[in-house]
């Protein structure tokens, strides 16, 4: 085998749950994760032997335009960490070129790092025909970090734990999203720091039965007043504009408006296609964003394409 590709959703929190700080620093979560359709492609190709780059080397291009600079290509890219991984585990590999092909925003709140790692685990261990077992590669996924089991299973699920414990959420139809991207990504950890900083006496978290029942029922209108995101505040006080990003869409008709996990992407669900267009429109001519990009949910997660 010469060359393997896979592609890999982006992800929204429909339902952000956040609980107080753990001993281990780490925040118990209710997060429910939805796959939509802005996909990044991961390919590897085996490397060659002592050409002085070492085991794993990495190169990136698509449509995130100079955010690619954000991305590092060295040991610390979380792909890079997946494939070294694998080897380890399975002791099997060699030295190995990953290419990025990217569509998802960069820390953005949509789990862009954590898709490419998880494409990369099922790339290289199709490539080595290691032949590990989903068990096996969601846990190496959960070492990884916390939002990277997800993509390996797509759909709609709810993460328990840290966010890594997975269980599927039955979801109905389409749901047709538009995502508005600002110019400078958050760190996931300075959001969390910040929602320590807000909420020291947060709650425990719950899966929030309306939304479930909104899932289940295909509903949009119901999905939309059940969306929920506990680090939307944290993400408001280092990131104040997104408030005005959120009326911005909640104006122009979206039936729910929300930041995306830890931010700075602003997801607003719309009723049909039409109303999504809208809500585009209106939030290009606001100026309150870099770009927009529209979305259909949920889609499969990982899949080899080639
Ligand atoms: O697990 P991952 O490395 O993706 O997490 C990135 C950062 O997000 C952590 O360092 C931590 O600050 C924060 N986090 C958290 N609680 C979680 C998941 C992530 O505090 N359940």
């Amino acid at each position: 085998m010469t060359a393997v590709t896979v592609r890999v959703p982006a992800k929204v929190n429909l339902q952000l749950a956040v609980g107080p700080a753990r001993e281990d620093g780490y925040h118990d979560l209710v997060n429910v994760f939805h796959a939509v359709s802005l996909f990044d492609e991961v390919t590897v190709t085996p490397g060659e032997p002592g050409s002085g780059r070492g085991p794993v080397s990495l190169s990136i291009d698509g449509e995130i335009g100079s955010r690619a600079a954000d991305v590092p290509l060295d040991a610390s890219n979380l792909a890079a960490k997946a494939a070294r991984l694998l080897a380890r585990e399975t002791g099997a590999g060699g030295p190995v070129r990953i290419h990025l092909r990217k569509a998802i925003p960069v820390a953005g709140g949509m789990a862009g790092g954590s898709a490419d790692a998880a494409a990369t685990l099922v790339a290289c261990d199709t490539l080595w025909g290691t032949g590990v077992p989903r068990e096996e590669l969601l846990r190496l996924a959960a070492e990884l970090g916390s939002d990277v089991p997800f993509p390996l299973v797509g759909g709609t699920a709810v993460g328990t734990g840290r966010g890594e414990r997975l269980a599927p959420v039955p979801c109905r139809g389409r749901f047709h999203w538009v995502f508005a991207l600002a110019e400078a990504g958050l760190s996931t950890a300075s959001v969390f720091a910040e929602y320590d900083r807000l909420r020291p006496d947060a709650p425990r978290p719950r899966l929030d039965d309306d939304l479930v029942a909104a899932l289940a029922a295909g509903d949009a209108r119901a999905l939309g007043a059940a969306l929920s995101n506990d680090l939307e505040r944290a993400a408001f006080s280092l990131r104040p504009r997104l408030r005005d990003v959120l009326t911005t869409g909640r104006q122009a008709g979206a039936l729910g408006a929300i930041v995306s996990g830890s931010g700075p992407t602003c997801a607003f669900l719309a009723a049909d296609e039409t109303a999504a267009a809208e809500v585009a429109a209106a939030l290009d001519g606001s100026g309150r964003c870099a770009r927009t990009v529209r979305a259909h949910g949920d889609v499969p997660g990982t899949t080899v394409v080639g």
